[in-house]
Protein backbone atom coordinates (compact mmCIF):
# COMPACT_ATOMS: atom_id res chain seq x y z
CA UNK A 1 0.00 0.00 0.00
CA UNK A 2 1.27 3.30 -1.00
CA UNK A 3 -0.50 5.29 1.12
CA UNK A 4 0.04 4.72 5.12
CA UNK A 5 -2.67 7.63 6.18
CA UNK A 6 -5.32 9.37 3.98
CA UNK A 7 -7.79 12.10 5.71
CA UNK A 8 -9.95 13.98 4.03
CA UNK A 9 -12.20 16.66 5.63
CA UNK A 10 -11.61 15.33 8.26
CA UNK A 11 -13.89 17.79 11.30
CA UNK A 12 -13.80 17.16 15.13
CA UNK A 13 -16.39 19.56 17.11
CA UNK A 14 -16.35 19.81 20.44
CA UNK A 15 -19.57 21.31 21.66
CA UNK A 16 -19.20 24.53 19.26
CA UNK A 17 -15.75 24.65 19.39
CA UNK A 18 -14.51 22.67 15.72
CA UNK A 19 -11.07 21.40 16.99
CA UNK A 20 -10.36 20.08 14.02
CA UNK A 21 -11.94 22.09 10.95
CA UNK A 22 -12.09 20.16 7.85
CA UNK A 23 -7.91 19.16 7.69
CA UNK A 24 -6.31 16.77 4.57
CA UNK A 25 -3.72 15.41 4.55
CA UNK A 26 -1.81 11.92 2.92
CA UNK A 27 0.85 10.14 4.66
CA UNK A 28 2.72 7.59 2.64
CA UNK A 29 4.43 4.10 3.43
CA UNK A 30 7.23 4.31 4.99
CA UNK A 31 7.58 8.20 5.61
CA UNK A 32 7.83 10.55 8.77
CA UNK A 33 5.58 13.21 8.77
CA UNK A 34 5.46 15.82 11.29
CA UNK A 35 2.06 17.34 12.14
CA UNK A 36 3.37 20.95 13.91
CA UNK A 37 0.91 23.49 15.77
CA UNK A 38 0.91 25.18 18.62
CA UNK A 39 -1.07 24.44 22.15
CA UNK A 40 -4.70 23.52 21.40
CA UNK A 41 -4.14 23.84 17.04
CA UNK A 42 -5.92 20.31 17.39
CA UNK A 43 -3.03 17.70 17.17
CA UNK A 44 -3.63 15.70 19.67
CA UNK A 45 -7.44 15.30 18.51
CA UNK A 46 -6.35 14.39 15.15
CA UNK A 47 -3.96 11.97 15.99
CA UNK A 48 -6.07 10.09 18.61
CA UNK A 49 -9.02 9.76 15.97
CA UNK A 50 -6.07 8.40 13.89
CA UNK A 51 -5.44 5.78 16.35
CA UNK A 52 -9.23 4.62 16.64
CA UNK A 53 -9.47 6.15 20.36
CA UNK A 54 -11.86 9.35 19.53
CA UNK A 55 -14.70 9.28 17.13
CA UNK A 56 -14.74 12.05 14.55
CA UNK A 57 -17.88 14.19 13.82
CA UNK A 58 -17.14 14.36 10.00
CA UNK A 59 -14.56 13.50 7.32
CA UNK A 60 -13.36 10.13 5.97
CA UNK A 61 -10.36 8.84 7.72
CA UNK A 62 -8.42 5.80 6.00
CA UNK A 63 -4.98 4.17 8.45
CA UNK A 64 -3.37 1.41 6.53
CA UNK A 65 -6.82 0.65 4.51
CA UNK A 66 -8.45 1.18 7.75
CA UNK A 67 -11.72 3.06 9.34
CA UNK A 68 -9.92 3.75 12.79
CA UNK A 69 -13.18 4.08 14.46
CA UNK A 70 -15.56 0.98 13.19
CA UNK A 71 -12.27 -0.96 12.18
CA UNK A 72 -10.27 -0.88 15.43
CA UNK A 73 -9.34 -3.88 16.35
CA UNK A 74 -7.64 -5.00 13.79
CA UNK A 75 -5.73 -1.43 13.01
CA UNK A 76 -4.50 -2.03 16.74
CA UNK A 77 -2.33 -4.94 15.95
CA UNK A 78 -1.14 -2.66 13.13
CA UNK A 79 -0.07 0.62 14.85
CA UNK A 80 2.66 1.34 18.29
CA UNK A 81 1.16 4.68 19.88
CA UNK A 82 2.75 6.55 22.32
CA UNK A 83 0.53 9.25 24.27
CA UNK A 84 1.33 12.35 24.85
CA UNK A 85 2.17 13.14 28.33
CA UNK A 86 3.42 8.89 28.94
CA UNK A 87 2.72 7.72 31.72
CA UNK A 88 2.75 3.93 33.53
CA UNK A 89 2.22 2.18 36.98
CA UNK A 90 4.02 3.38 39.22
CA UNK A 91 6.27 0.53 40.19
CA UNK A 92 6.95 -0.77 37.26
CA UNK A 93 10.23 -1.28 35.87
CA UNK A 94 11.16 -1.15 32.30
CA UNK A 95 11.51 -4.74 31.31
CA UNK A 96 8.33 -5.38 33.25
CA UNK A 97 6.73 -3.42 31.42
CA UNK A 98 7.39 -4.84 28.02
CA UNK A 99 6.26 -8.42 29.33
CA UNK A 100 2.94 -6.43 29.93
CA UNK A 101 3.01 -5.01 26.47
CA UNK A 102 3.76 -8.35 25.17
CA UNK A 103 1.13 -10.43 26.88
CA UNK A 104 -1.89 -7.93 25.79
CA UNK A 105 -0.48 -7.99 22.43
CA UNK A 106 0.35 -11.77 22.61
CA UNK A 107 3.70 -11.00 20.81
CA UNK A 108 7.10 -12.36 22.03
CA UNK A 109 9.77 -9.32 21.68
CA UNK A 110 12.74 -9.52 23.29
CA UNK A 111 12.96 -7.01 26.05
CA UNK A 112 16.76 -6.27 26.17
CA UNK A 113 16.91 -5.47 22.39
CA UNK A 114 13.85 -3.30 22.80
CA UNK A 115 15.16 -1.64 25.50
CA UNK A 116 18.93 -1.59 24.00
CA UNK A 117 17.31 0.24 21.13
CA UNK A 118 15.84 3.28 23.01
CA UNK A 119 19.27 3.64 25.01
CA UNK A 120 16.93 2.49 28.56
CA UNK A 121 19.37 -1.11 28.59
CA UNK A 122 20.92 0.62 32.31
CA UNK A 123 17.25 1.14 33.60
CA UNK A 124 15.96 -2.01 33.05
CA UNK A 125 15.08 -3.06 36.37
CA UNK A 126 14.49 0.63 37.79
CA UNK A 127 11.33 1.90 39.12
CA UNK A 128 8.90 3.85 36.64
CA UNK A 129 8.37 6.55 39.16
CA UNK A 130 12.44 6.52 39.71
CA UNK A 131 12.52 7.27 35.61
CA UNK A 132 14.02 10.80 34.55
CA UNK A 133 11.03 12.49 32.06
CA UNK A 134 13.50 11.49 29.04
CA UNK A 135 13.44 7.76 30.32
CA UNK A 136 9.91 7.64 30.73
CA UNK A 137 9.54 8.88 26.69
CA UNK A 138 12.40 6.43 25.94
CA UNK A 139 9.98 3.50 27.62
CA UNK A 140 6.96 4.60 25.63
CA UNK A 141 8.60 4.58 22.57
CA UNK A 142 10.34 0.71 23.21
CA UNK A 143 6.06 0.09 24.54
CA UNK A 144 5.09 1.14 21.11
CA UNK A 145 7.45 -1.33 19.55
CA UNK A 146 5.92 -4.07 21.39
CA UNK A 147 4.15 -5.60 18.42
CA UNK A 148 6.15 -4.43 15.26
CA UNK A 149 4.16 -2.03 14.33
CA UNK A 150 3.50 -0.46 10.82
CA UNK A 151 3.19 2.79 11.64
CA UNK A 152 3.84 4.20 15.09
CA UNK A 153 2.04 7.42 16.19
CA UNK A 154 4.24 9.57 18.74
CA UNK A 155 2.27 12.18 20.52
CA UNK A 156 4.87 15.22 21.37
CA UNK A 157 7.68 12.35 22.05
CA UNK A 158 10.57 15.28 22.49
CA UNK A 159 8.17 17.98 24.64
CA UNK A 160 10.89 19.09 27.83
CA UNK A 161 13.13 16.67 27.35
CA UNK A 162 16.94 17.54 27.53
CA UNK A 163 19.07 17.79 24.25
CA UNK A 164 20.69 14.32 24.46
CA UNK A 165 17.56 12.51 25.77
CA UNK A 166 15.86 14.10 22.20
CA UNK A 167 18.76 13.12 20.37
CA UNK A 168 18.41 9.40 21.24
CA UNK A 169 14.51 9.90 20.38
CA UNK A 170 15.64 11.49 16.90
CA UNK A 171 17.63 8.03 15.91
CA UNK A 172 15.14 5.81 17.10
CA UNK A 173 12.79 7.75 14.79
CA UNK A 174 15.36 7.69 11.66
CA UNK A 175 15.81 4.09 12.51
CA UNK A 176 11.80 3.70 12.23
CA UNK A 177 11.72 4.66 8.77
CA UNK A 178 15.05 3.21 7.77
CA UNK A 179 13.54 -0.51 8.68
CA UNK A 180 10.39 0.82 6.53
CA UNK A 181 7.65 1.93 8.83
CA UNK A 182 5.49 5.33 8.98
CA UNK A 183 6.00 7.53 11.50
CA UNK A 184 3.26 10.22 12.85
CA UNK A 185 4.81 12.94 15.01
CA UNK A 186 3.52 15.86 16.53
CA UNK A 187 5.67 18.44 17.78
CA UNK A 188 5.86 22.43 18.10
CA UNK A 189 9.87 21.74 17.61
CA UNK A 190 10.27 23.41 14.15
CA UNK A 191 13.70 22.64 14.30
CA UNK A 192 12.92 19.03 15.16
CA UNK A 193 9.93 18.66 12.27
CA UNK A 194 12.90 20.07 9.57
CA UNK A 195 15.31 17.56 10.34
CA UNK A 196 13.57 14.05 10.80
CA UNK A 197 10.34 15.01 8.44
CA UNK A 198 9.66 14.01 4.63
CA UNK A 199 6.53 15.89 5.02
CA UNK A 200 5.12 18.38 7.42
CA UNK A 201 1.70 19.77 7.79
CA UNK A 202 1.79 22.70 10.13
CA UNK A 203 -2.16 23.24 11.67
CA UNK A 204 -3.27 26.18 13.98
CA UNK A 205 -7.16 26.66 15.27
CA UNK A 206 -7.56 23.50 13.50
CA UNK A 207 -7.11 24.12 10.19
CA UNK A 208 -3.90 23.09 8.02
CA UNK A 209 -2.31 26.28 7.31
CA UNK A 210 0.82 24.85 5.00
CA UNK A 211 2.07 21.65 4.34
CA UNK A 212 4.38 19.68 1.74
CA UNK A 213 8.03 19.03 2.61
CA UNK A 214 9.85 21.44 4.76
CA UNK A 215 11.82 22.60 2.07
CA UNK A 216 8.96 23.21 -0.23
CA UNK A 217 7.33 25.33 2.41
CA UNK A 218 10.42 27.48 2.91
CA UNK A 219 10.73 28.27 -0.78
CA UNK A 220 6.71 28.81 -0.83
CA UNK A 221 6.43 30.74 2.25
CA UNK A 222 9.89 31.57 3.42
CA UNK A 223 11.33 35.39 2.80
CA UNK A 224 14.13 35.99 0.39
CA UNK A 225 17.85 34.29 1.16
CA UNK A 226 19.97 37.06 2.81
CA UNK A 227 23.57 38.13 2.69
CA UNK A 228 24.83 38.62 6.03
CA UNK A 229 27.66 40.49 6.74
CA UNK A 230 29.56 41.12 9.99
CA UNK A 231 30.44 44.75 9.97
CA UNK A 232 29.42 47.93 11.24
CA UNK A 233 26.78 50.76 10.37
CA UNK A 234 29.41 51.92 7.73
CA UNK A 235 29.10 49.03 5.28
CA UNK A 236 25.85 49.07 5.74
CA UNK A 237 25.89 52.93 4.44
CA UNK A 238 28.43 52.20 2.05
CA UNK A 239 25.96 49.05 0.61
CA UNK A 240 22.79 51.39 0.43
CA UNK A 241 25.16 53.47 -1.75
CA UNK A 242 26.17 51.38 -4.34
CA UNK A 243 23.32 48.65 -4.55
CA UNK A 244 19.49 49.17 -4.61
CA UNK A 245 19.15 46.19 -2.17
CA UNK A 246 17.36 46.30 0.80
CA UNK A 247 19.76 46.60 4.12
CA UNK A 248 19.56 45.87 7.70
CA UNK A 249 21.90 47.11 10.57
CA UNK A 250 21.00 44.22 13.45
CA UNK A 251 23.78 43.64 16.39
CA UNK A 252 27.06 42.98 14.71
CA UNK A 253 25.94 42.03 11.40
CA UNK A 254 24.45 44.32 8.40
CA UNK A 255 21.78 41.72 6.01
CA UNK A 256 21.47 42.62 2.42
CA UNK A 257 18.32 40.62 1.20
CA UNK A 258 19.18 39.22 -2.03
CA UNK A 259 17.82 38.45 -5.56
CA UNK A 260 20.03 35.69 -6.93
CA UNK A 261 23.41 34.60 -6.15
CA UNK A 262 25.48 36.54 -8.52
CA UNK A 263 24.17 39.97 -6.24
CA UNK A 264 26.52 38.56 -3.05
CA UNK A 265 29.55 38.19 -4.86
CA UNK A 266 29.30 41.68 -6.37
CA UNK A 267 28.07 43.52 -3.07
CA UNK A 268 31.26 41.54 -1.63
CA UNK A 269 33.77 42.14 -3.58
CA UNK A 270 32.87 46.00 -3.49
CA UNK A 271 32.98 45.92 0.13
CA UNK A 272 35.91 44.35 0.10
CA UNK A 273 37.42 47.18 -2.08
CA UNK A 274 35.71 49.43 -0.12
CA UNK A 275 38.74 48.52 2.34
CA UNK A 276 36.20 48.97 5.14
CA UNK A 277 36.38 46.86 8.06
CA UNK A 278 34.56 43.39 8.00
CA UNK A 279 35.19 40.05 9.58
CA UNK A 280 33.00 37.47 8.32
CA UNK A 281 29.70 36.25 5.86
CA UNK A 282 27.57 33.94 5.56
CA UNK A 283 24.53 33.84 4.03
CA UNK A 284 20.77 33.36 5.30
CA UNK A 285 17.50 31.40 4.60
CA UNK A 286 14.31 31.81 6.37
CA UNK A 287 14.03 28.18 8.82
CA UNK A 288 10.77 25.99 8.73
CA UNK A 289 10.71 28.19 12.40
CA UNK A 290 10.47 31.50 10.62
CA UNK A 291 8.08 30.77 8.19
CA UNK A 292 5.97 28.95 11.12
CA UNK A 293 5.78 31.74 13.17
CA UNK A 294 5.22 34.33 10.60
CA UNK A 295 2.53 31.78 9.35
CA UNK A 296 0.74 31.16 12.65
CA UNK A 297 1.47 34.67 14.30
CA UNK A 298 -0.24 36.88 10.96
CA UNK A 299 -3.07 34.21 11.52
CA UNK A 300 -3.66 35.25 15.27
CA UNK A 301 -3.59 38.92 14.15
CA UNK A 302 -6.68 37.91 11.54
CA UNK A 303 -4.63 39.04 8.79
CA UNK A 304 -3.14 35.64 7.15
CA UNK A 305 -3.10 35.86 3.76
CA UNK A 306 -1.52 32.48 2.64
CA UNK A 307 0.95 33.16 -0.57
CA UNK A 308 -0.60 30.27 -1.97
CA UNK A 309 -4.77 30.79 -1.20
CA UNK A 310 -6.50 30.99 1.98
CA UNK A 311 -5.87 29.12 4.73
CA UNK A 312 -7.21 25.49 5.32
CA UNK A 313 -6.80 24.24 1.79
CA UNK A 314 -3.42 24.28 1.91
CA UNK A 315 -3.39 20.37 2.07
N1 LIG B 1 -12.32 16.30 25.25
C1 LIG B 1 -12.38 17.59 24.93
N2 LIG B 1 -13.48 18.32 25.16
C2 LIG B 1 -13.55 19.63 24.82
N3 LIG B 1 -12.55 20.31 24.21
C3 LIG B 1 -11.42 19.63 23.95
C4 LIG B 1 -11.27 18.24 24.30
N4 LIG B 1 -10.03 17.84 23.91
C5 LIG B 1 -9.44 18.92 23.35
N5 LIG B 1 -10.26 19.99 23.38
C6 LIG B 1 -9.97 21.33 22.82
O1 LIG B 1 -9.73 21.17 21.44
C7 LIG B 1 -8.67 22.00 21.01
C8 LIG B 1 -7.56 21.14 20.41
O2 LIG B 1 -6.95 20.38 21.44
P1 LIG B 1 -5.78 19.35 21.14
O3 LIG B 1 -6.18 18.47 20.02
O4 LIG B 1 -5.43 18.69 22.43
O5 LIG B 1 -4.62 20.33 20.66
P2 LIG B 1 -3.03 20.12 20.61
O6 LIG B 1 -2.72 18.68 20.78
O7 LIG B 1 -2.63 20.67 19.27
O8 LIG B 1 -2.47 20.96 21.73
C9 LIG B 1 -8.25 22.79 22.23
O9 LIG B 1 -8.92 24.03 22.19
C10 LIG B 1 -8.71 21.94 23.38
O10 LIG B 1 -8.97 22.73 24.52
MG1 LIG C 1 -1.52 17.69 22.14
Amino acid sequence: MAEAIAVEGLVKNYGSLAAVDGVSFHVPTGSVFAFLGPNGAGKTTTTEILEGLRARSSGSVQVLGFDPWSEGRPLHRLIGVIPQDFRFFEKITPREAIGYYAALFGTRPEPDRLLGRVKLEDKAHSRFDTLSGGQKQKLGLALSLVNDPRICFLDEPTTGLDPTARRAIWDVVRGLRQEGRTVFLTTHYLEEAEMLADRVAIINHGKIVAAGSPAEIIDRLGGAARLRIVAGREVADFVRSRFSNEVAVEGDHVDIVLHDHEEALAILSAVQASRLPWTGFTTVRDTLEDVFVRLVGRMDEGVLKSANGTPGNAA
